[in-house]
């Protein structure tokens, strides 16, 4: 047997679970258990493939034909311009919200130092990107999940900015102290009912605490504004992911807590997917 073997073994499983990039999905993983490039795999289909490593190939297929995101199997995650570990457990970061890291690094300049709050910092990957890019400035980062906090440790140890950030696994609820020139943060926004209609994928991997948001979707964004009240420094920016049909309500919503809004964001598919506010009182 050789790679291309294994690749349509791989294809074939893949596709009947409709794995929607199926073949993407069976090279990354057999360029894992072969501890190669992509690239490196493609041009050397010929190239035998032993059982031992068939059968740990066989593996991780299986277990992305049960819906299991790549980034869990591999355990790691691209963010900005870095890797992130991930784990089950905790939230594999999105591209979109990049957005947040590009909107602050737009607002600072590169010697700023700022004090920053990450709310729900999961990974850490947020807040690790943005103090990577303002090596002056420091923060806080705290999540309600053990588990998000110990891996966001450990990202920030991996990229030696350990000492610039404080972790902190505690409810936002229970955050009182300090004040923040920047907080940023992307909380859970999905409504209850939507939950069960999401993708496999992502329904059956993910952690419920870092999707689900109540009735209206909305639970944890009005307690991120509402805290952010206190927390922030005299035009201290808050900045934050929402739903693509959350707009008009967060509006409401910084309007009602004496927020100016100065820039809502769109998403690579065009949707409004960030706000950027400032505290003006
Ligand atoms: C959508 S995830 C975002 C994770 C990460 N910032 C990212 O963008 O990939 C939301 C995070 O908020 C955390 N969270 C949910 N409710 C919270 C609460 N009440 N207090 C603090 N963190 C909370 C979850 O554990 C989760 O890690």
């Amino acid at each position: 047997m050789n790679y291309l073997d294994a690749l349509h073994y791989g294809n074939q499983i893949l596709k009947l679970s409709k794995i929607k990039n199926y073949n993407l999905d069976t090279e990354i993983l057999l360029s894992k258990v072969l501890n190669l490039k992509r690239e490196s795999l493609l041009i050397n289909l010929q190239n035998p493939i032993d059982k031992k490593n068939f059968n740990r190939f066989k593996k991780l297929v299986l277990r992305r034909g049960k819906y299991e995101p790549i980034a869990y199997i591999l355990r790691k995650k691209e963010f900005w311009k870095n890797t992130f570990k991930i784990k089950r457990g905790v939230l594999i970061p999105r591209p979109e919200t990049e957005i947040i890291v590009n909107e602050v690094l737009k607002l600072t300049c590169s010697k700023s130092s700022k004090n920053f709050l990450d709310i729900g910092t999961g990974s850490g990957c947020i807040l690790l990107s943005i103090i990577k890019e303002r090596p002056y400035s420091y923060g806080t980062a705290i999540d309600i999940s053990k588990k998000a906090i110990n891996i966001a440790i450990c990202n920030a140890k991996m990229h030696h900015l350990e000492n610039k950030i404080k972790f902190i696994n505690i409810d936002i609820d229970k955050l009182n102290h300090n004040k923040y020139d920047f907080i940023v943060s992307n909380p859970p926004y999905i409504c209850n009912f939507d939950i069960n209609r999401l993708e496999n994928d992502i329904r059956l991997y993910e952690p419920i605490v870092a999707l689900r948001a109540g009735l209206d979707g909305l639970s944890e964004i009005k307690k991120l504004i509402i805290k952010s009240k206190n927390l922030l420094k005299h035009n201290g920016k808050l900045i934050f992911e929402i739903g693509f049909d959350q707009v008009n309500d967060v509006k409401r919503l910084l309007f009602n807590n004496n927020f100016y809004l100065n820039k809502i964001c769109k998403d690579y598919q065009n949707l409004p997917r960030v706000i950027i506010s400032t505290k003006q009182f």
